[in-house]
């Protein structure tokens, strides 16, 4: 971490600044250290330039191990598409006339799939995560020198109050137990005036049918890595069958709704075997996390006028995807 990285941080449900020791440091950054409350005295550290505000064995430890497994998957960087560069553009709408030298939060980072597409836009950018996908994004934007990499809880934040310009929270919020504290906090941490997008799976009276919705239940208590090894088996055949038949009129989206598989058939510009590895990630994806409560956006609209959004505008409403500012 860049010791400026603590103009942003605070200490978790205090709110108070933190000072910070340092045990090992190169070319201006920390590498092991702590940061320290200046109310409670708690000492946070620093490993591997991360500062660690909570452990990994927590609910989201499934995510953790899915983005170091897939670290490079879904990286535009990596693909030579511009998948990652082209929603983040649709979803947020902000360029590097925006963000260049301002304070931007990615919250909930994974492998760092946005992260690289805004920090090639110059902000400093904070990159949080509460599990080990942490060390998945690290690596994902170490070539760039404007962004800190932070493990801490969204739910329980380690950030100062309005400290930031900009902040996007991108397929998260529905996997934590609060969504609603969730998609608060994104905006809470961004300063009046500033601007913040969401990105949230949609909930609709029938959401809960999809065959995804129905399999969780066993699926998220599966060990991880048997269910992974299961996708992994099934997928030689599924893929081909499912890549097809999803194309089929009106047949495809009844199949859609109906496998539990992210075969995604809109994706045709990417090599087939990078198609078949993301449809092996977004199927584990789908099935092993711990929470999945999206919202509806009535719901997004309540929590944006409690934390005092200032004005928003949906851009799709099935996900939802809403950009404001407070
Ligand atoms: C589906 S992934 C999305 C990652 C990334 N935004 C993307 O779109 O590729 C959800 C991420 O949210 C993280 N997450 C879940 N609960 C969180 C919390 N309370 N605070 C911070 N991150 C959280 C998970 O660890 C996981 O990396």
């Amino acid at each position: 971490m860049r010791e400026k990285l603590l103009e942003v941080l605070a200490e978790p449900k205090t709110g108070a600044a933190l000072t910070v020791e340092v045990d090992r440091h190169q070319g201006g950054r920390i590498l092991e250290g702590h940061l320290v409350s200046t109310v409670t005295g708690i000492r946070y550290p620093i490993t591997r330039g991360i500062p660690r505000f909570v452990r990994s064995d927590n609910y989201a430890e499934s995510f953790g191990r899915q983005w170091n497994a897939y670290q490079q998957t879904q990286l535009d960087s990596e693909t030579g598409v511009d998948i990652s560069t082209q929603r983040f553009d649709d979803e947020t709408g902000w360029t590097s006339a925006d963000l260049e030298g301002k304070w931007c939060l990615d919250a909930g980072c994974g492998a760092g799939r946005f992260a690289e597409v805004a920090a090639a836009r110059g902000p400093n950018l904070v990159a949080m995560d509460y599990s080990s996908a942490v060390e998945a994004t690290a690596r994902t934007v170490e070539r760039f020198d404007n962004v800190d990499v932070v493990q801490g809880n969204l739910l329980e934040p380690p950030l100062r109050v309005g400290a930031f310009d900009f902040a996007y929270c991108i397929g998260v919020i529905q996997h934590t137990p609060d969504p609603a504290l969730a998609a608060g906090n994104v905006v809470a941490a961004v300063r009046p005036g500033g601007a913040f997008s969401l990105t949230i799976y949609a909930r609709r009276p029938w959401t809960k049918l999809n065959a995804k919705y129905l399999l969780r239940p066993l699926t998220k208590r599966i060990p991880q890595s048997i269910l992974h090894d299961a996708i992994r088996s099934a997928m030689p055949v599924v893929f081909p069958v499912a890549d097809k038949v999803f194309r089929v009129p009106i047949v495809g989206r009844v199949a859609r709704h109906s496998i539990p598989v992210a075969v995604y058939t809109d994706r045709d510009h990417l090599a087939y075997d990078k198609r078949y590895e993301e449809a092996v990630l977004d199927t584990l994806d789908m099935l092993s996390p711990q929470y999945d409560s999206p919202m509806t956006w009535q719901e997004v609209e309540r929590v944006l006028r409690g934390v005092g959004a200032a004005d928003w505008h949906f851009n799709t409403k099935v996900p939802i995807n809403v950009v404001g500012r407070r």
